[in-house]
């Protein structure tokens, strides 16, 4: 009789005191498990670009008001303002200004934020 042993994958996150992209904070270990894996080429790149770059990237031909250093190009650009995005986004509800983020949203975003975005772009 045969046996199929599945390998456990390991978990990504875990508290290994390597460098992060942008300094930012490690999660706490546990805090991620069973999470699902959100990362800047499945979620984040194409939610900034919908939801903020039409006012906030780089190549923008109207910011409305946007600060012109205040760009989300690329991951180290998220990983440099992570704790902004946050703040605006998650914490304040301010940004984007018209709001309509979707509960989904939100919840992807926060769990990239804290889970796995610290170890992108490096
Ligand atoms: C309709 C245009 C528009 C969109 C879309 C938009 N922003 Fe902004 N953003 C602004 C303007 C204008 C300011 C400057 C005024 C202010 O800070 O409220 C700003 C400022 C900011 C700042 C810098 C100020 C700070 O608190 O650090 C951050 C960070 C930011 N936005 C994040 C985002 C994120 C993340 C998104 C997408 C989820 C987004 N914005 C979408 C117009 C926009």
């Amino acid at each position: 009789m045969w046996f199929l042993l599945l390998a456990c994958a390991k978990d990504p996150v875990i508290d290994s005191g390597i460098e992060t992209c942008g300094d930012l904070p490690e999660p706490e270990i546990g805090a991620c498990d069973g999470l699902p894996v959100v990362t800047w080429q499945g979620f984040g790149h194409g939610f900034l670009l919908t939801q903020c770059q039409g006012c906030h990237a780089s190549t923008a031909p109207e910011r409305y008001g946007a600060p012109e250093g205040v760009v989300f190009d690329t991951v180290e650009d998220a990983c440099g303002q992570a704790d902004r995005i946050r703040a605006r986004v998650l914490d304040d509800d301010s940004m984007p200004p018209a709001g309509g983020l979707t509960e989904d949203e939100r919840v992807l975003l926060s769990t990239w934020l804290d889970c796995f975005l610290p170890y992108e772009g490096l």
